[in-house]
């Protein structure tokens, strides 16, 4: 039973971790009120947009919540101040980039957002407040949260006091309802056993308490950490021995299978790809390399970046090999990437591998047409840092004028006229059923089509008389129409 004193929550940042959590949490505990906040205007009108499909994230299963829970128990809005005052429990969910400047530039996460929240309820709240770390953070943040609260604690007029906890959160794009409904665990990291009750007993309306695990609040940050890190450990380990597949003739399915069947390894998590993108994986990474270093524990430090050192290798192998197996030139040639999104069922592209690829194949002088079924063209635009060329450009082009290449974005899959090769890098559903029949009558031949997902059915495209290129597959070595 939710305890009594407990009415009003607050998140803020509505983000793909805010938006998501609260929905969830509201949908769950209809008698508490979640207000979820931000300073993005933009993005707090998309979450209070009546179309559904204009939410500023994409996630299976959320239109859903929203359209349950919105305007009666969940409120999206920019009104920091009065979410603030009227909240018991207050999430600060906001973005924690790696630093690209200053102490710790490009390892040490910037925490000026965190900080920024931590004072906005230092200023604003009433009463004792607990004041939960959702972001995730290095290893002793909340004692930086709890110095800015105590002093606002001394200062204050209101009888303020505050409970800081650590409450990470471990879902992933594309399954963030599915993960938050059924957790594998829900982890709360505090010393006040009474906020750390309450913040349970929220979860435990949906949640079995035997999966709700109280740590010290050292250990729960650094359990968020290094659970990122072991993840992204296990792709740039396939990864790594994908590469010496395609050289051995063994074949990366196949051993993924079979370690997977090793209880001790376990069969998920070993999918090679294009390298792993995301948000977090990265900088949490670096984040832990920069712990060590800044403890002079150097060699775990080398330890954990080689995960990252391998993982941009990896990404800067597979546009090399594009270009390899066309003859060693791409210049003006048409090739059509397949998804520009980090994973399949999300919109977000942050750190996506596509990005990274897409760059080197442009320098390159490659002319891509890109299509992602769920990013826009402007998101596209931002991450490549190169305008898209539209059609009448393409028409004015001088092909001599400008040997760097450039980028088209598609809307639909009636991509394929005289290009001379396919690229696929993110694993969405409808790309498994192109009719490649169909397709090689209009690609230029030798056409290739080169599958960084391993999820296209490789006895079709060879039977339509297509090059094929599988990460990670070395039977395919000598194959050449
Ligand atoms: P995000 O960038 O999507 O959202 C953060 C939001 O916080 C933004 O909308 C931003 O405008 C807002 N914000 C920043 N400062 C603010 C302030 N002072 N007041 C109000 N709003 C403010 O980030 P995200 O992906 O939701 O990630 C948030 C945190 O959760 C990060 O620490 C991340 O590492 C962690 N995390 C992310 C995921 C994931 O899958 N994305 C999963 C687990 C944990
Ligand atoms: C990851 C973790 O899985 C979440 O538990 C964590 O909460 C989250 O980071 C975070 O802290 O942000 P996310 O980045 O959303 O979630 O997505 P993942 O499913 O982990 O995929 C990350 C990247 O690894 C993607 O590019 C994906 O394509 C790649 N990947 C994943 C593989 O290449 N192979 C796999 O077998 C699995």
């Amino acid at each position: 039973m939710m305890n009594n004193s407990v009415k009003n929550i607050c998140c803020i940042g509505a983000g793909y971790v805010g938006g998501p959590t609260m929905t969830m949490m509201a949908s769950q505990c209809p008698n508490l009120i979640f207000n979820v906040v931000d300073i993005n205007e933009e993005r707090i009108a998309s979450w209070n947009n009546p179309d559904l499909t204009k939410l500023p994230i994409f996630e299976p299963g959320l239109e859903e919540l929203i359209s349950k829970t919105r305007n009666k128990n969940l409120f999206f809005s920019t009104n920091i101040q009065k979410a603030i005052e009227s909240a018991d429990i207050i999430f600060i969910s906001v973005n924690t980039p790696t630093k690209t400047k200053g102490l710790g530039a490009g390892k040490s996460s910037d925490l000026k957002w965190v900080e920024a929240s931590a004072r906005q309820v230092a200023r604003f709240s009433k009463g004792h407040t607990i004041v939960v770390e959702k972001s995730t953070l290095p290893v002793r943040t909340a004692e930086v949260i709890q110095s800015i609260l105590s002093s606002s604690e001394s200062d204050s007029k209101n009888n303020t006091s505050f409970s800081v906890l650590s409450n990470p959160e471990f879902l992933a794009e594309g399954t963030a309802i599915r993960d938050l409904k059924n957790p594998d665990r829900v982890l709360i990291g505090g010393e006040d056993k009474n906020a750390m009750n309450f913040l349970s007993e929220i979860y435990e309306t949906w949640v079995p308490k035997e999966k709700i695990l109280f740590t010290n609040i050292w250990s729960s940050e650094l359990a968020k950490l290094t659970s990122n890190a072991f993840l992204a450990q296990r792709i740039s380990s396939i990864n790594s021995i994908s590469a010496i597949c395609e050289v051995t003739g063994a074949n990366i399915r196949e051993v993924s299978r079979a370690i997977g069947k090793d209880t001790r390894i376990g069969s998920k998590f070993l999918d090679s790809g294009p390298g792993f993108g995301g948000s977090c994986f990265k900088k949490d990474i670096l984040n832990l390399v920069y712990l060590a270093e800044y403890f002079d524990l150097r060699e775990i430090a080398k330890f954990w970046e080689g995960v990252v050192n391998i993982n941009n290798w990896h990404q800067a192998r597979i546009a090399k090999i594009v270009v390899e197996k066309l003859f060693g030139t791409i210049s003006q040639k048409k090739v059509v990437i397949l998804g520009f999104a980090f994973k399949a069922n999300t919109n977000d592209t942050r750190e996506s591998a596509a990005i990274k690829i897409c760059k080197d194949l442009i320098d390159e002088g490659a002319e891509l047409f890109i299509h992602d079924p769920k990013v826009s063209p402007k998101q596209i635009e931002n991450d490549l840092q190169i305008k898209p060329l539209n059609d009448s450009d393409y028409k004015n082009k001088d092909p001599f004028e400008n040997r760097l290449g450039h980028w088209t974005f598609c809307k639909n899959l009636d991509i394929f006229d005289k290009a001379h090769a396919v690229l696929l890098l993110t694993e969405w559903e409808e790309y498994k059923y192109i009719k490649w029949d169909k397709v090689v009558k209009r690609m230029i031949r030798p056409a290739w089509v080169f599958d960084s997902r391993s999820i296209i059915d490789s006895e079709l495209v060879k039977k339509a008389g297509l090059n094929f290129w599988s990460l990670g597959d070395g039977s395919q070595k000598e194959q050449h129409y």
